[in-house]
């Protein structure tokens, strides 16, 4: 093993909170392999990064199966690392997989069939280089599959010791009831709802945060920088090598909205003021949410990380920075 990881690392600031209602607790801040991770991304800066996070107490890495590019590509760098220098700390490790979009081709290659799910989980497993996943989700809600194939599939994967708990994302708030009384039922309780919850994205307010609290279910929030654009990046245009320039990113040039850059502009005044960068302002905003356990960031180098990191140094925003921040955003 080439790493001896910080002793400081549960002391040195990350701040724990409970995960919904069970006996697992998340770091405030989790890390992302959606972008940054893949065989295009340079190996050694993904290493440092998972490194530096390991070190100051993100023990939550958040993974899917078509994560990279290309595909699957995320998943193996990640199971290259975990040979490299984290297996003797798998069990301070709590590592989530997906399923559900399209992964491989033909007809079993996408959606959440049983099928799918059986198959995905061992393909995750095995370029991971770990025996079973804490968390696996059901990745989407993909309209075509009935629900309870697809819980009774997740059910099975618990059952078989592949995976320690069930998690959901981005499912439609009526196929949510459902999906969580099945699970309840059937004795393997959701732990976990991954949704996209930001400054600009606040749907998740309308009823998920809301159901997901009566339920004892933890929020898990990604893209809670909306891709960077709630950093000071795009405040100038768009710089040649963000992910909104890039043809593999997810963020289109047309997100980036003058509307947007506007706010974050106005934003910048309260982060100013706090001494925060717009980015710890941002992911300080989304931990304001009692429901929310931890925040799935991405990170493109170590100093965004590093950035990131230091929201937890001032993390409560008062009543008259959120209703600020509430008058911005309006
Ligand atoms: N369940 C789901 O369906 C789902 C969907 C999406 C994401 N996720 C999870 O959530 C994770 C995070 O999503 P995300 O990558 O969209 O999160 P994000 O934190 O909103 O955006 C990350 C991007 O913002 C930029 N950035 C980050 N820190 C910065 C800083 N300090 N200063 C300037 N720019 C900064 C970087 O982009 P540049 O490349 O432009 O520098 C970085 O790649 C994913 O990796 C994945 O694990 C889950």
């Amino acid at each position: 093993m080439d790493y001896t990881p910080q002793q400081d690392r549960y002391t040195n600031g990350m701040v724990y909170r409970r995960c919904g209602n069970s006996g697992i607790q998340l770091p405030v801040i989790s890390l992302g392999f959606w972008h940054n991770f893949g065989f295009i991304d340079n190996y050694a800066t993904a290493l440092d990064m998972v490194k530096y996070a390991f070190d100051h107490g993100i023990c939550h890495f958040d993974l899917a199966n078509n994560y990279g590019p290309p595909a699957g590509s995320a998943e193996e760098n990640f199971g290259r690392m975990m040979k490299q220098c984290f297996a003797p700390h798998r069990d301070e490790m709590f590592i989530s997989s997906k399923a559900g979009h399209e992964m491989w081709d033909g007809p079993y290659g996408g959606c959440s069939s049983r099928k799918n799910l059986m198959a995905s989980i061992d393909q995750s497993l095995r370029r991971m280089n770990i025996d079973y996943v804490d968390i696996f989700y059901s990745h989407r809600y993909d309209g075509v599959t009935p629900i309870d194939e697809t819980m009774q599939a997740l059910v099975d994967i618990v059952h078989q010791g592949k995976a320690l708990y069930i998690g959901l994302s981005k499912y439609p708030i009526e196929k949510l009831l459902y999906a969580l009384n099945y699970l309840h039922e059937a004795g393997v309780p959701c732990l976990a709802y991954q949704g996209r919850y930001n400054m600009f994205d606040r749907l998740m307010e309308e009823r998920h945060l809301q159901i997901c609290a009566s339920k004892g279910i933890g929020v898990v929030a990604f893209s809670p920088l909306a891709q960077g654009i709630l950093t000071d990046k795009y405040l100038n245009g768009i710089p040649a090598d963000s992910r909104a320039a890039r043809p593999e990113g997810y963020l289109k040039t047309s997100d980036v909205t003058s509307e947007k850059i506007a706010k974050v502009a106005r934003l910048k005044t309260i982060a100013d003021e706090r001494g925060q960068s717009i980015s710890q302002l941002a992911l300080a905003w989304v931990l304001r949410r009692d429901e929310v356990s931890s925040v799935i960031i991405g990170a493109r180098n170590l100093d965004q990380l590093k950035d990131s990191l230091r929201t937890t140094s001032k993390l409560t925003l008062d009543t008259s920075e959120i209703n600020r921040i509430e008058e911005i955003l309006k």
